[in-house]
Parts: structure tokens; C-alpha cells; sequence
């Protein structure tokens, strides 16, 4: 904050709280005795509604005292707490300084339990029906907004809850694809084998995934396949867990298996990203979270 702003802020509370104080006190009265009320003395406003004269009470004393209670309130937290511009008070309380705490508390207490799970193997951590619980509720945290909380994922982002990967389903790998993150790079092919090559291809893809296709066509499309496409998706279209590149041939797809969907990765390209997760957890966490994924995928085979 700037030093004007901090003290236009400073001088607006100031201000406040004086007047709020002032009109208190200038309309303060002395209490009037109830015998001067009964014999009629009592200081009058000098309003007159038919006949009726208004007195000139003091305030009752149980709100003047709350009024007054307010000011000394504000006042003592105005010292304490941060509130006057920038002047931090005395206590030094910050958001981000309570968070921190809490941060902190948190971690201590959970530390041993995570220390305890990552001395197992992931075979233990399945076992331990404590330790999957943690897993789902860290990976509802961090994973669930592109995995979807069962883990089966949508379009463009892969189930974890099968048996295709295409990165690799062992433990470590696993792991890799968490801690370090996964960036899919297929290019898009439009430019190099044009519209007819792009339609030729798709259906020789088709082809393998045993699917319906147009025969001519496949022929074709598996002189492009040879040239453009095996060196990643393997010669025969299983794919390769070091470059993620799918399994064309096994009716799993990640971006959609309609014809026009096909097409559009094969023309236009795909890059998938799954963030690295090592900056954001620790390894212990990074090793839960393996552990769930893996009995995941697991409970399907
Ligand atoms: C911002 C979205 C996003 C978040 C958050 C995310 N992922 Fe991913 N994840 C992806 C995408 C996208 C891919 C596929 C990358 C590709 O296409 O190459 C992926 C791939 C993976 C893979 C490899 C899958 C395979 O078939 O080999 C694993 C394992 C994985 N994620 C686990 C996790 C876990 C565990 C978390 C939580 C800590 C997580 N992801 C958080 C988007 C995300
Ligand atoms: C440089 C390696 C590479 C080459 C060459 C390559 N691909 Fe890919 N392809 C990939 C990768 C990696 C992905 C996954 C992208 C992602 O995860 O975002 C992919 C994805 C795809 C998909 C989407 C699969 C799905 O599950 O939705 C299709 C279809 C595809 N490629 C077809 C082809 C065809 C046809 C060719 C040849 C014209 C080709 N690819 C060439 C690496 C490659």
C-alpha cells in the first residue's frame, strides 16, 4: 500500500471514531431526578406534538455504555490488529501468517502417519485400508479436478481406473508420471499428409482398432501409417509407454473415438499435459498417492 493511501485510510478511521465519540458525548445529558420529572422541571427540547411536550432525557445508561464499549473496542483492535493503513499492529497477526500456522500444526500432526506410509511398499499401502482412505482424500484434493474423483477421467484427461496406460502401469511408473508430469506430444499431421492423407490414415487406424472402415482407403492409409506414424505408435499400432504415445489398436480413446474426432488428432495434433506434482507434494504424499492409483487401476484387471 502507498504511503497516501495508507494514510487516507489511517486519517478516514481516525476521523470516524472521534466523531462517532464527539456526538456521543455532545448529547450527553446529566441524568434529571425523577422527582424533577414529576414536578415537571425536567429540561424540555422544546418539541410540542398536540399539547404533548418532549423531554430532554438523558441517553439510557446501558446503551450509552455499549456505544461507548464500541469505541474503546475499535480502538484496542486498531492497536492490536492491522487495520490503520499499513501499521501491521502490535501483535503482528497476518492472514498468511495464520494460514502458515495452521499449515504448520497440520504437518506435524500428520507427519509420523506419512513417514509411517512411506516406509512401505506400494503392495503394503493397498493392504492398509488407512492408508487408501488418505490416498482418496489427497487425490479428491489435487487429482479429481482432471481425473474426475472416481479416477476414470474424461476427454482428454486418461482413466486412471483401468488398464491402459499410456504411460506405463507399474508402480514406478506410476509414480514418474506423478512426480515429474507427463507431456504428450503428437503433431499435428494435416500440413505434411494433407485432407486425403488425414482421411486415408484414420481409416487404416480404424482398421487396426478392428473397426468398421473403408477398405480402399486403409490400403492407402497404411502407406502413410509406415512413414509417419509407426515410429511412435509402433508398427503395429500398440503404441510406447516412453513417449505416451496410445495404443491405436485397443478401442481406448483419450480424445474421442468418432471418426471426426480420430481425425481431428491425427490433422491437428495433441498435447496433453499432466503437471508436475513435485513441487507442489511432498514425496511421501507423491508415494501415497501412487499406491491409490495403483489400486485403482488394479481392482479392474
Ligand atoms: C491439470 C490437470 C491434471 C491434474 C491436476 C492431474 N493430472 Fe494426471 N494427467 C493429466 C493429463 C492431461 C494426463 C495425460 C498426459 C498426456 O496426454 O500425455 C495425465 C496423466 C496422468 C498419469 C499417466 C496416465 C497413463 O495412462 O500413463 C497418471 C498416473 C496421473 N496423471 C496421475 C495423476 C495424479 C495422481 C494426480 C494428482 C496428484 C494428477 N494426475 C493430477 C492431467 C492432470
Ligand atoms: C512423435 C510421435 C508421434 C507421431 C509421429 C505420431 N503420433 Fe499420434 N500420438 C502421439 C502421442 C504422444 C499421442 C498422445 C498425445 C497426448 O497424450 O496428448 C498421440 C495421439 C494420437 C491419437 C489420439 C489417440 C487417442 O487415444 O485419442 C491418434 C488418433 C494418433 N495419435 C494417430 C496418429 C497418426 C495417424 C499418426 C501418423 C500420421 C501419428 N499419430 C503420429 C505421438 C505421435
Amino acid at each position: 500500500m502507498s504511503t497516501f493511501w495508507s494514510i487516507w485510510i489511517i486519517v478516514i478511521t481516525a476521523v470516524t471514531i472521534a466523531g462517532c465519540t464527539w456526538l456521543l458525548f455532545a448529547n450527553r445529558k446529566i441524568e434529571a431526578s425523577s422527582e424533577e420529572v414529576e414536578d415537571g422541571e425536567a429540561p424540555k427540547t422544546g418539541h410540542v406534538y398536540d399539547g404533548i411536550e418532549e423531554y430532554d432525557h438523558p441517553l439510557p445508561g446501558w446503551w450509552f455504555n455499549m456505544y461507548l464499549g464500541t469505541v474503546i473496542f475499535s480502538v484496542v483492535y486498531l492497536v492490536l490488529y492491522p487495520g490503520m493503513g499499513s501499521y501491521a499492529g502490535v501483535l503482528g497477526w497476518t492472514q498468511t501468517g495464520q494460514w502458515q500456522q495452521e499449515v504448520d500444526e497440520a504437518e506435524a500432526k500428520y507427519a509420523p502417519i506419512y513417514e509411517q506410509y512411506a516406509n512401505m511398499s506400494v503392495e503394503e499401502l493397498i493392504a492398509n485400508p488407512d492408508a487408501m482412505k488418505m490416498g482418496r482424500r489427497l487425490f479428491n484434493n489435487n487429482c479429481s479436478v482432471c481425473h474426475g474423483s472416481d479416477g476414470r477421467g474424461s476427454y482428454g484427461f486418461p482413466n486412471l481406473a483401468d488398464s491402459d496406460w499410456l504411460y506405463g502401469g507399474s508402480a514406478a511408473e506410476i509414480k514418474a508420471s506423478i512426480t515429474h508430469g507427463r507431456k504428450g506430444a503428437m503433431p499435428g499431421w494435416g500440413s505434411v499428409i494433407g485432407d486425403d492423407g488425414v482421411d486415408n490414415v484414420a481409416e487404416y487406424v480404424f482398421k487396426i482398432s478392428g473397426r468398421e472402415h473403408d477398405a480402399e482407403k486403409a490400403v492407402e492409409g497404411e502407406k502413410v501409417y509406415v512413414t509417419y506414424c509407426g515410429s511412435c505408435h509402433m508398427p503395429q499400432g500398440t503404441g510406447m509407454a516412453a513417449l505416451g504415445a496410445p495404443n491405436l489398436t485397443d478401442g481406448v480413446w483419450l480424445y474421442g473415438g468418432s471418426p471426426s474426432l480420430v481425425r481431428h488428432s491425427i490433422r491437428n495434433g495433441r498435447n496433453g499435459n499432466m503437471p508436475a506434482q513435485d513441487e507442489m507434494l511432498k514425496a511421501e504424499k507423491i508415494h501415497l498417492l501412487t499406491g491409490y492409483v495403483y489400486n485403482l487401476s488394479k481392482n479392474q484387471q
